[in-house]
């Protein structure tokens, strides 16, 4: 395969420039009737075995890119050409921002892993806004995913996330209130339960409002966990996304840990990749438990084949996302999963992949 050849060149450069040349790229090919309409009858995907309704939306397959990859929404009409069933952007902040200084990227090949700690660089709610509403018609659901600004401090978290969320909010098909980035000092502390309660019942209000306004339904909210939680503050957060009926659960970010790497390597942020699969997965499954799958979640963490999707899916995942497997395996890598997941299907005698969530 052509990437098999791509990479080992790409990653001899610096991992986020690499990055910035792959959404220029991507870009130009969304802008190209000719380039897009070839790479959607290799790539795309839509097959009613894994079509799904969830929330009023209609996601043609399970399997989405996570946020991080398209911050700034410059690529919402180009990724469902290459396979991926949803798109989430972001994280997006109330005002634009550059993030921490450079390098904050960097592969670990033998691990089959990214660090990363960007920090939210993006261009902030204004300039996404805008973007979103010049993108025209949606092909697959396009999810925003909202963070806390750098400069404001934990204490007035909640009118900073309203303001972005009410900036976006005529653009998202979905919301997602990050909590769990390990690279905004105190993000992760607003997932105690009083903090979580407070911000998820304001943009719950916000939402109602907002969409009383439009004469339109609430928009989806659902809230991205850390997988360093610990057992009770899960708890926590589960009691509270059922309490405030939250839509959803989006399970997990990055992780601090830098348990069982074969690279050794001093670098702070957020771990992704291989090495943070089990533990995702682990996560999923005991709040599908804890939920008795009422809440539906987004399983995210290391996915790179269809497999590794259908394990999440199996231990309660409606949907799946994935950032790092994407920079590992190339442009075919959604494509792939998705025709995997329907061959498992096919294997082990189900009609249709929501009959699989939640039963292994
Ligand atoms: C370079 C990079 C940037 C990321 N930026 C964000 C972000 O802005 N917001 C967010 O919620 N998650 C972000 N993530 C986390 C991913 O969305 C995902 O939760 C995590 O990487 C685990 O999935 P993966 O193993 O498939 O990469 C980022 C991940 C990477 C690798």
């Amino acid at each position: 395969m052509l990437y098999d050849l791509a990479r080992p060149v790409l990653f001899r450069m610096d991992p986020e420039r690499v990055h910035e040349m792959a959404v220029r790229r991507l870009e130009a090919w969304g802008r190209s009737e000719r380039v897009a309409k070839t790479l959607r009858a290799r790539y795309f995907m839509e097959d009613p075995r894994l079509s799904q309704e969830l929330w009023g939306l209609r996601f043609p397959n399970p399997v989405g890119i996570a946020a991080g990859f398209d911050k700034n929404a410059k690529l919402v009409n180009v990724l469902p050409h290459l396979g991926f069933g949803f798109v989430e952007v972001g994280t997006v902040t109330s005002e634009a921002q550059a993030g921490n200084p450079k390098p904050r990227m960097f592969r670990l090949p033998k691990d089959k892993a990214l660090i990363n700690r960007l920090g939210f660089n993006n261009e902030g709610a204004d300039a996404v806004a805008g973007r979103l509403a010049r993108s025209g018609a949606r092909m697959v659901p396009v999810g925003v995913n909202i963070g806390k600004a750098r400069r404001v401090p934990n204490a007035e978290a909640t009118a900073d996330y309203l303001r972005t969320f009410e900036k976006l909010y005529p653009y998202g098909d979905y919301f997602v209130v990050n909590v769990s980035s390990p690279n905004t000092p105190g993000l992760r502390d607003l997932q105690a339960r009083e903090s979580m309660e407070e911000l998820v019942r304001a943009l719950k209000s916000k939402n109602a409002d907002l969409a009383r306004a439009q004469g339109a339904r609430p928009r989806p909210l659902l809230v991205k966990i850390a997988p360093d939680l610990q057992p009770k503050d899960l708890e926590g957060v589960v009691e509270v996304a059922r309490a405030e009926k939250l839509d959803g659960l989006i399970a997990t970010n990055t992780t601090v840990s830098r348990a069982g790497l074969k690279t050794s390597i001093q670098q702070e942020g957020g771990l992704s990749g291989a090495p943070l699969r089990d533990r995702s997965t682990a996560m999923i499954r005991e709040i599908h438990a804890m939920t008795e799958g009422r809440i539906p979640i987004v399983g995210v963490g290391g996915v790179f084949t269809a497999e590794h999707a259908w394990e999440k899916i199996l231990a309660g995942a409606s949907l799946v996302q994935l950032y790092t497997g994407f920079i590992y395996g190339g442009p075919a890598t959604a494509r792939e999963i998705n025709e995997g997941l329907v061959e498992l299907l096919a294997q082990t005698g189900h009609e249709h992949l929501a009959d699989v969530v939640g039963t292994g």
